[in-house]
């Protein structure tokens, strides 16, 4: 009886150590995989910090938005439009410049008209859109894309409200 009580206690000892033993053997993945997690998350912030750099949704202000689309307005401007339109001006036609009593008079005070002159042209200006038709109303150099319009549409409604401010400056 004491023997056995000894054998089935020590049975039980053993069963109790390797029960220890297991809990000690899962607990080492366990301390492991918390280890890896904590590495992970000390990596975590840099990361989101990166992510918060490098996405321009959550990071760029509008202002800069809208600024950086202003300079894509100058850029394009110059390329198609300052020849006719030096400062807002119209060279070919002086009663149809890009100032707001012109484009009120004209019709053409909105950006949606703006786009639709600037597409499809109008009498001696030149459409510059993918689709102008017919080919004698458009422009004989390079076609814009259409969000190059809409961003130029932009560009000359808030110039005429603002009076055409000289964009000289703003390049460089
Ligand atoms: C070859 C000269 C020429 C070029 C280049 C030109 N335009 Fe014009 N633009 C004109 C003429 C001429 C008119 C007057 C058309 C009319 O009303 O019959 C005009 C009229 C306009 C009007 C309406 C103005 C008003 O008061 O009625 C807008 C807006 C306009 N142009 C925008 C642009 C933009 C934007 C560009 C550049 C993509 C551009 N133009 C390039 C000659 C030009």
């Amino acid at each position: 009886m004491k023997i056995a009580s000894m054998i089935s206690g020590c049975t039980h000892y053993t069963q109790l150590l390797s029960i220890k033993d297991n809990v000690m053997r899962e607990e080492k993945p366990i301390a492991k995989r918390v280890k890896e997690v904590k590495f992970l998350k000390s990596f975590a912030p840099p990361l989101v910090a990166a992510f918060l750099v490098l996405s321009p949704i959550s990071n760029t202000p509008v202002s800069s938005a809208q600024t950086v689309d202003i300079q894509r307005g100058v850029t394009l401007f110059r390329q198609a439009c300052i020849g006719c339109h030096d400062a807002g001006g119209n060279i070919i036609q002086p009663a149809s410049t890009l100032f707001t009593k012109d484009l009120q008079r004209n019709g053409v005070d909105t950006e949606e008209a703006i786009y639709r002159v600037t597409y499809y042209g109008k009498g001696r200006m030149p459409g510059f859109g993918k689709e102008c038709m017919p080919r004698g109303q458009c422009t004989f150099g390079a076609r814009l894309e259409d969000e190059e319009i809409k961003i130029l549409a932009e560009f000359v409604k808030l110039q005429a409200d603002q009076g055409w401010p000289s964009i000289e400056t703003e390049e460089k």
